[in-house]
């Protein structure tokens, strides 16, 4: 699906209000490619009141949301080795209240948690302000709820 920034938010928001924790996303796509946007938005809809800066120099926030969750925000842009994550309390990510956000999930190599939803976005040749997203999974990852047809700006899915 092809969307604008804001019907990537209004799905980021969706899905903030609706997945049920634990789940962990990750983001994927080239610098720019709007990942810390969607992550944000996901963050707002699962009731995060703080800002969400990027994570670039602290790799990692964690932020209170509504109902007990909370939502933890990775950026492994920076992460040299896989094995640095072990300090950033990696091990204990994924408890049942939480929504966790990866971006450059691919610094993680295999440490990445075995279920777990992949969200890429593209950016579109000549097309500064659409996305191509497409949403995949790995093992059993709770529902993610589905991209509204409605939302996507050429009808597909
Ligand atoms: N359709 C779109 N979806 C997401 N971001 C978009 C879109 N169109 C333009 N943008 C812009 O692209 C930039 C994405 O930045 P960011 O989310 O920080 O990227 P990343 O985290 O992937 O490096 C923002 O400035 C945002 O306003
Ligand atoms: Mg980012």
């Amino acid at each position: 699906m092809r969307v604008d920034q804001a019907r990537l938010e209004v799905w980021g928001r969706t899905i903030g209000a609706e997945v049920r924790p634990p789940v962990t996303i990750a983001l994927v796509g080239p610098l720019g490619a709007g990942k810390s946007v969607l992550a944000r938005a996901i963050g707002v809809g699962a009731g995060v009141v703080d800002p969400m800066p990027s994570p670039s120099y602290n790799l990692l926030f964690e932020y209170e949301a509504s109902n007990g969750r909370r939502v933890v925000h990775l950026d492994l842009y920076r992460l040299e080795s896989p094995d640095e994550l072990w300090e950033l309390g990696w091990a204990s990510l994924g408890h049942r209240d939480e929504i966790v956000l990866v971006e450059w999930p691919e610094r993680a190599g295999d440490a990445m948690p075995p279920d777990h939803w992949i969200v890429e976005l593209r950016p579109v040749k000549g097309q500064s302000t659409l996305r191509d997203v497409a949403v995949d999974r790995a093992g059993r990852p709770a529902d993610l709820p589905p991209f509204p047809a409605q939302l996507t700006s050429d009808g597909s899915r």
